[in-house]
């Protein structure tokens, strides 16, 4: 397994481009089963977890054709109904076919995906959804087994806690129902509103599309389209969260401001200099080190649970004392643990980390845990005094592109070690 080896202390300063994002990129390319005809998806990020979902499609029968950022789509006919255990344990959005399947053939099956480091994550919202949609739902041998032979039919529903992976499966299901679907408590977040706009491309009639209310008319088929695929916001605000843990300076380019305010707002609590432009943001700390910053995870567009781990790292070498809840998932604390080992005074009580921040970390050997945790190690590495080496970093190569060679940029020592 790959390491990294960070040379931590520099002050991370220059320019870099933001790829696309992951987390609408899958939903994009699981809804492409709902087409007739070929799509091409441009700004798609090189990352596993997008090579996974083109691997996915591929044992579907869907004809790929990828290169660089962009993938040649074409679903027009699947000559398999089933998600594989083998791909599916390896990531979890591979449930994202469940919807975009049994909404074109009446049929899917999709192996159970199981909990993970961060938590249970159920999926049980998703399959009630499709129920009342008319879908007979079955777990059998580890696979739901979902079938709607007479198609699905349109419903009211409402999710009782928000989900993003549930509004997106649920979203592409009603697009091909017969009749009106109406999704309330929906997530709202811009991988939705990425997703939904795609999906308005290939002809799906949805209304109400970045509130909490979704109306879907169904449409009996959609074609295929050009698309191009949002900035990725988590990877924006990681790379920015890490210049303010080292005092630095950075601009980052193709990316957007509005889909970040949250995060931006708490950054410019820590006394960051934040300037914005249609596709691009600057960060300055002016070589002052941050202020703690207090936050509480929560549904878009409060703060992203996809950076409170980041924002974890920087609180730990931080001016003052932060509380830092997360509220969805209920192991997202746990690389607390690891940073404590570099020197970091996190206390947890419950989902709260209680953290005081320190003058500057000390690198020792770190284990990254899930995607975000490994992102706050090489943060809290970056910021520290001396060597650290960051074990399993195959996490971080699921949600971030290229990344030592953008922290290289940057002026950061970071460097591959095959383990
Ligand atoms: C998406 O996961 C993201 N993944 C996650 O990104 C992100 O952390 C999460 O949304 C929350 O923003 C992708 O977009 C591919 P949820 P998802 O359904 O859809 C509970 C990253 O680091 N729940 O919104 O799986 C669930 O357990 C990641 O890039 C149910 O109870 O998250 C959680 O507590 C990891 N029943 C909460 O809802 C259900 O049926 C939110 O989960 C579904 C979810």
């Amino acid at each position: 397994m790959d390491k990294f080896i960070i040379q931590g202390g520099a002050r991370l300063e220059g320019e870099i481009r933001i790829s696309g994002s992951k987390n609408s990129g899958l939903p994009i390319l699981a809804a492409t089963i709902l087409a007739e005809g070929p799509s091409v998806i441009s700004n798609l990020p090189h990352l596993n977890d997008i090579t996974t979902m083109l691997a996915l499609l591929r044992s579907l029968g869907v004809k790929v054709n990828s290169e660089k950022s962009s993938a040649e789509i074409d679903a027009s006919r699947l000559t398999e109904l089933e998600a594989p255990y083998a791909l599916v344990k390896t990531m979890r959005a591979s449930i994202l076919v469940l919807g975009p399947m049994l909404a074109r053939y009446g049929e899917a099956n999709v192996s159970f995906p199981g909990g993970c480091a961060i938590g249970s994550r159920p999926v049980d919202i998703h399959l009630r959804g499709l129920e009342a949609m008319g879908a007979k739902i079955e777990v059998d041998g580890g696979y739901i087994r979902a079938t709607a032979p007479r198609g699905l039919k349109g419903t009211h529903f409402t999710m009782d806690k928000v989900t993003v992976g549930g509004t997106e499966n649920l979203m592409m299901a009603a697009a091909l129902a017969q009749g009106t679907t109406v999704l309330e408590n929906a997530a709202r977040e811009p991988e939705i509103v990425d997703l939904a706009r795609f999906m308005i491309a290939m002809g799906a009639k949805i209304e109400g599309v970045g509130s909490g209310r979704l109306e879907i008319n169904g449409v009996s088929r959609m074609q295929g389209c050009q698309y191009t695929v949002m900035p990725d916001r988590i990877e924006t605000g990681t790379y920015l969260t890490a210049a303010a843990a080292t005092a630095g300076k950075v601009k980052l380019l193709a990316t957007r401001a509005d889909i970040l305010e949250a995060v931006l707002d708490k950054l410019a609590e820590t006394g960051a200099h934040i300037e914005t432009g249609e596709d691009w943001i600057a960060l300055d700390m002016k070589g002052d080190r941050p202020r703690a910053v207090s936050l509480t995870t929560a549904p878009y567009p409060a703060f992203p649970t996809d950076m409170q781990a980041q924002f974890t790292a920087m609180n730990a070498v931080a001016m003052g004392e932060a509380r830092v809840s997360e509220t969805i998932f209920e192991n997202r604390l746990i690389q607390t643990h690891e940073l404590n080992r570099m020197g970091a005074q996190i206390r947890l009580d419950g989902n709260t980390a209680i953290i005081k921040g320190v003058p500057q970390l000390k690198g020792a050997p770190v284990m990254a845990s899930d995607l975000r945790a490994s992102a706050s190690l090489v943060i809290a590495a970056m910021a520290a005094r001396g060597q650290t080496v960051i074990d399993r970093i195959y996490h971080i190569d699921r949600g971030y592109e290229s990344i030592e060679e953008k922290f290289k940029v940057l002026g950061g020592h970071i460097r591959r070690v095959p383990g």
